[in-house]
């Protein structure tokens, strides 16, 4: 794998629409390509830094060198890694403002410096302290950055170590419990549906087939939810919502209304209002954030 930095200039005044539109163009292709990495805007110029496969690098810089919103592209570094840096991001992104690095030492002078022209070791060093600043501080932003491998005491390293185990542990039970409820819904369908003549079914029955089908759905979105935490080292809140919003569905689905009180019916509407409340202010902050 290989990391690219690289510094270019505006052709002309980058409105937010326009950050928008590359970023949601950078973000999607970057995915699929395995990029990661950071842009950073400081008002007259972009900073950015690629890292991936190097084929991938190397073809998506030669796109990104003739895009018309920018111009003296210089590329500052290429360099052989091992690990990203920017794993977590597709592309993060940051608008470097004055009062961002006013107290930040080595930085505080940044937009002082004058980056056009040939690169420099002193250019270099800068570029480096800039990036290295935004990363540490997403980093620090995200919460959920937990279990981390890169903790400096070697038994709370350990401990984290061990509790990743336990949730790959995990993972493997849930993909064994999928394929148990996938064949519950087998024998559910044998049992409600195909043994008996058709005349004789009735909602009850139907409704059992719904709800052992949903009970895959809810699994497999657990399983996400696992594998989630394993590749990421988030817990992905908002899948958890999800999650508990479809298991509530699946309870609404197989309502028997002659069954179920009318307080049980509005403590479910309760709920299900609680959670997608919930889901939609996490989507919003999800937006603010990625903007
Ligand atoms: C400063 C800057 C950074 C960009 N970064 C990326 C990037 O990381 N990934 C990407 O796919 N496109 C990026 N783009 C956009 C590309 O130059 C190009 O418009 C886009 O990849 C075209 O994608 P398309 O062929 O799918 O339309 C960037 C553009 C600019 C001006």
């Amino acid at each position: 794998m290989i990391q690219l930095t690289y510094l270019s200039t505006p052709t002309r005044p980058i409105s937010n629409d326009d950050l928008m539109n590359i970023l949601e163009k950078a973000r999607l292709n970057n995915a699929s390509l395995g990029i990661s990495g950071m842009l950073l805007y400081t008002g007259e110029g972009f900073v950015q830094i690629l890292e991936g496969e190097e084929n991938a690098v190397d073809n998506l810089v030669k796109l990104i060198k003739n895009d018309p919103r920018h111009k003296d592209f210089r590329i500052i570094e290429r360099k052989k890694i091992d690990t990203r840096d920017y794993a977590e991001w597709t592309m993060g992104f940051k608008r470097v403002e004055k009062d961002d690095l006013r107290n930040v030492p080595g930085l505080n002078k940044f937009f002082e410096t004058d980056l056009a022209g040939s690169v420099s070791e002193d250019k270099l060093d800068l570029i480096n302290k800039l990036t290295n600043h935004f990363r540490k501080e997403a980093k620090k932003k995200n919460v959920h950055d937990e279990l981390s491998l890169e903790e400096d005491d070697a038994f709370i390293r350990f401990l984290h170590t061990g509790i990743r185990l336990g949730v790959k542990v995990l993972a493997l039970l849930m993909m064994l419990t999928v394929l148990w409820c996938v064949g519950d819904v087998v024998v559910v369908i044998y049992h409600e549906l195909l043994i008996q003549p058709i005349e004789t079914l009735d909602k009850s029955e139907i409704l059992h087939v719904f709800g052992s089908f949903m009970i895959v759905l809810i699994a497999v979105e657990i399983f996400i939810n696992i594998t989630l935490y394993i590749r990421n080292d988030v817990i992905p809140v908002k899948m958890v919502v999800a999650t508990a919003l479809m298991a509530v569905a699946r309870k609404i689905i197989v309502f028997d209304f002659h069954d179920v009180s009318a307080m049980h019916v509005i403590g479910t509407a309760l709920l299900v209002m609680g959670l997608g409340g919930c889901y939609w202010l996490l989507e919003r902050e999800f937006k603010v954030h990625s903007d």
